[in-house]
């Protein structure tokens, strides 16, 4: 009898605790918006726990960073001041930019100084972020708090009736599993023991949400494990945007499985429901088996943390009066996504393996890890690849290509769900055959120098070799025939200090003729091929930035091209 009743108090106490514990209402981020974004990442110091100050890292704050909003077609810089004592990056995740603009492991900031890459928004409305990608060093400055969401908007997301008054019905969550040491509370640089999760950087929070149609920006900033979301009552939600764009159609769902990289917008109606309390919950027990925090899989193979394989809230709603013109019903349809057509397309597969074949912290892609001298591929601007990806390993891997949008055009030989079908950035590939075809296109950019990155999104995968790297040259902007009068290849662009144009010519003489977007000639000049062949450099440090024509004019060709000056 003594034995049961100890047994039952040892069961409530952890309960009665965290019924007691007053809840923090989770901070909604500032925005930064604008032309010129200015941040600055350093270290800093927290309270997650009274009494106790963990180290952190964040931009312009102690723990992640501003909300950037950026409007398509709008050009931006953005300086990043480095005041760590280390060397890092920002990677602008999803973001369709250069390679020297990308913030990959190829662009370090080094500990104060600033980097300040400026370029036009060309992504359609969707949530995307930023993060530090020091190659071997991204997983350690995530996790201490070096993270934020980007916010693209442009005219097709703002014709339709959606919540979008940020802070009031559009709410950013930055959802992240974390590992505290007991003694000292500090957040560990492991992803294998997580003890901890967080919104918006605060545990068991509560947020305050109007009676009405409430839209939510969800990112998973983890390093490591992946959330599946659930309302406590169980509702149905719609998920109207995936990675890089709205959806064709809300689609209704009433779980979400959200992989580290991955981001939705959800949308959940409180109308009504005014004076109620409901829960977004994390359901563990119902997560693929073998995926890190949810069950272990047939052979026993699973992650270790002491939150693995339960269900427990991550924040509280309180639902509040309504606004003043709230958004009672969303559109039936959102955009045309349109799936890149891949007529004419190269196909390149990779293998994701552990190795030795039951590891769960080593893995490679075809057979090598990330050498950063390496370049794993090399394709062409306007090219149309098919990435075949077959994952023999253990584990689930959230993979992550950097450049541009994909379209997934298979899940293990089936088409994806519906939230999966507009632009995505990031694709699970499950344990032990899984398999998917996405088709990507390089578009806009090229860079024989800087590569773009593809990864794996659990960081310390990344970090550990789980990561390769592809070149995107010049596409031939000549008739790409021996027999043609004028052939050549205009690299890098964009640029800052100048293009280089490559070629042959079976005439004598050439006219490049470089003009503005207003039509205006700035640079004019001939070239006397030698040998059929020439080489040539145009200057572009006095040019301001900005898009120009370069014609390639010969007796009997014409060549004109589109270049960036940043
Ligand atoms: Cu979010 Cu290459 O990363
Ligand atoms: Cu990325
Ligand atoms: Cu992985």
């Amino acid at each position: 009898m003594y034995q049961k009743i100890k047994i039952k108090l040892a069961l409530m106490l952890p309960l009665m605790i965290g019924i007691s514990k007053a809840q923090t209402f989770i901070p909604i981020p500032d925005t930064l918006s604008g032309s010129i974004i200015d941040l600055m990442i350093a270290d800093s110091s927290k309270q997650f726990y009274n009494g106790y100050n963990t180290n952190t890292i964040g931009y312009n704050g102690n723990y992640l960073g501003p909300t950037i909003i950026l409007n398509k077609g709008q050009n931006v810089t953005l300086n990043v001041n480095n005041k760590l004592r280390n060397t890092t990056t920002t990677h602008w995740h999803g973001l369709h930019v250069a390679p020297m603009n990308d913030g990959s492991p190829h662009n370090p900031i080094t500990s104060g100084t600033k980097w300040s890459p400026s370029f036009t928004v060309m992504d359609y409305a969707a949530t995307y972020w930023y993060h530090p990608h020091l190659h071997g060093k991204t997983m350690e400055q995530v996790l201490l708090g070096a993270a934020g969401l980007i916010i693209v908007r442009d005219s097709n997301e703002k014709a339709l009736t959606l919540p979008r008054t940020y802070g009031v019905d559009d709410f950013p969550l930055v959802l992240q599993w974390k590992t505290f040491d007991a003694a000292t509370k500090q957040i560990l640089i492991n992803d294998e023991l997580d003890n901890t999760t967080m919104v918006n950087g605060i545990m068991n929070g509560q947020l305050n949400v109007p009676a009405q149609m409430v839209r939510f920006r969800l990112l998973n900033g983890s390093s490591h494990r992946f959330f599946y979301l659930a309302m406590n009552d169980s509702r149905n939600f719609k998920v109207i945007a995936g990675d890089e764009s709205l959806l064709n159609a809300p689609v209704t769902v009433n779980k979400l499985l959200i992989s580290p990289g991955e981001r939705y917008e959800i949308i959940i109606d409180f109308s009504g429901q005014t004076g109620n309390n409901y829960y977004l919950r994390h359901i563990g027990t119902k997560l693929p088996a073998g995926y890190p925090g949810g069950p272990p899989d047939a052979m026993g193979m699973g992650t270790p943390g002491p939150l693995d394989n339960t269900d427990f809230n991550l924040l509280q709603f309180n639902v509040i009066a309504p606004t003043a013109s709230p958004v009672t019903a969303i559109p039936s349809s959102l955009i045309a996504n349109v799936i890149t057509p891949s007529a004419g397309a190269g196909t390149k597969t990779f293998n994701l393996q552990g190795s030795p074949m039951m590891s769960m912290t080593n893995f490679t892609i075809n057979g090598v890890q990330f050498d950063k001298n390496v370049i794993n591929f090399t394709t062409k601007q306007d090219s149309v690849m098919i990435w075949s990806i077959t994952n023999q390993s253990m584990m689930p891997h959230p993979w992550h290509i950097h450049g541009n949008y994909f379209y997934i055009t298979s899940i293990d030989g089936s088409t994806p769900p519906a939230y999966m079908q507009g632009r995505k950035d990031v694709v699970t590939v499950s344990p032990q055959g899984g398999t998917v075809q996405l088709v990507m296109k390089y578009e806009d950019f090229n860079d024989p120098n800087i590569p773009y990155m593809y990864h794996c999104h659990i960081l310390s995968h990344e970090d550990n070799g789980m990561m390769g790297q592809f070149i995107v040259n010049p596409v031939s902007t000549g008739i790409n025939d021996v027999n043609a009068n004028l052939f050549s290849v205009i690299y890098p662009n964009p640029t800052y200090n100048g293009w280089t144009i490559d070629g042959t010519s079976k005439e004598n003489l050439l006219l490049i003729s470089l003009t503005n977007s207003i039509g205006h000639v700035v640079l004019q000049q001939t070239i006397l091929p030698v040998a059929g062949k020439f080489n040539f450099n145009v200057p572009a440090n006095e040019l301001t930035a900005g898009m120009y024509m370069l014609s390639l004019i010969s007796k009997s060709q014409n060549q004109t091209v589109k270049l960036i000056k940043q």
